[in-house]
């Protein structure tokens, strides 16, 4: 089973293969007759869209779907396309149960992306729910599972890799905390192990928790069994980052020398000074340029560029 949704129009520039228990994807520069430039380099990140069946609805004075409407039309009108597209978890939903009409929901707004050729991998968090994610979107992602139970993948890019996790804790009810499981992490040790050669960076729902974090989300909201993330990052110095939505904060902190990068929403936001918006992350040789793209233009951190250079 994989999170991975080919671009609509796929000529030839993914490839899903299955080395080993890795179900991986390969970027490739192949260019689709028509279509426009793709950057094999540039990795666009968007979070929580947190999509409701219903088109008008809205939590905290927000309509969701018009926030990731407007992200998606940004997206869209990208001259250079991006090599892939993350949508990391809190896919559906204001926290009320999920249902198929909102992951279908979601498909027709991240539609115009796919139309553009671009792959889209989508990671589950606290708000969603994997079965009913899978069956909704069974007919456009191919299917292998690396983790039973769990939709994981690794995506190759030219520069590194991008290990997708999936953090969804409870699938029966909807809480904040989640958790990686003890088959996830060994499985994620075995991968990184598999591919050392690039730096690696670990995409995941969920935060690590922090005990100086400030607020009870930040220190008790995110991975139960983060330490056993932590053991399986710290030591591998091809891991360079890990990046995660969750808090919708925007966000960089350091952990020996990994850098946590902590993605904006697309829906609400809990602080009014936060930022809603889409990150552009460009690879470089030696680190990686995360742009913030605020919906709001004339928000304070409207175009922060962060210059991280990896360990
Ligand atoms: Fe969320």
């Amino acid at each position: 089973m994989s999170i991975h949704l080919p671009p609509l129009t796929r000529r030839g520039f993914l490839q899903v293969s299955a080395t080993a228990a890795v179900a991986t994807i390969s970027t490739h520069r192949t260019r689709a007759e028509g279509a426009a430039a793709m950057d094999p380099h540039r990795f666009v990140f968007v979070s929580d869209t947190h999509i409701m069946e219903d088109p008008t609805a809205v939590a905290r004075g927000i309509n969701m779907a018009d926030q990731l409407r407007r992200v998606v039309a940004e997206i869209a009108a990208e001259d250079v396309r991006p090599a892939g597209v993350i949508i990391n978890g809190d896919l559906a939903t204001d926290g009320s149960p999920p249902t198929e009409g909102a992951y279908r929901h979601l498909a027709r707004l991240i539609d115009p992306l796919r139309k553009r050729e671009m792959a889209l991998h989508l990671t589950m968090g606290n708000c969603d729910r994997r079965v009913l994610f899978a069956k909704t979107l069974k007919k456009l992602r191919p299917t292998a599972p690396p983790v039973d139970g769990r939709l994981v993948g690794v995506l190759e890019a030219e520069r590194a890799n991008f290990f997708f996790l999936d953090s969804l804790h409870d699938t029966e009810r909807t809480i904040t905390k989640g958790s990686l499981g003890d088959a996830q992490v060994k499985w994620l040790a075995r991968a990184l192990d598999a591919n050392a050669d690039k730096p690696a960076l670990v995409v995941a729902h969920h935060h690590i928790n922090r005990e100086s974090g400030k607020s009870d989300t930040w220190r008790q909201g995110g991975l139960i069994d983060g330490s056993k993330l932590v053991d399986v990052l710290r030591p591998r110095s091809h891991v360079k980052a890990f990046i995660f939505g969750h808090t919708h904060n925007w966000h960089h902190g350091m952990l020996d020398g990994i850098h946590l990068i902590n993605l904006p929403t697309t829906a609400y936001i809990f602080d009014p000074a936060e930022p809603r918006g889409w990150v552009d992350g460009r690879l470089e040789r030696d680190g990686v340029r995360m742009k913030l793209r605020a919906l709001n233009g004339k928000h304070p951190k409207h175009g922060e560029t962060l210059k991280l250079r990896w360990r």
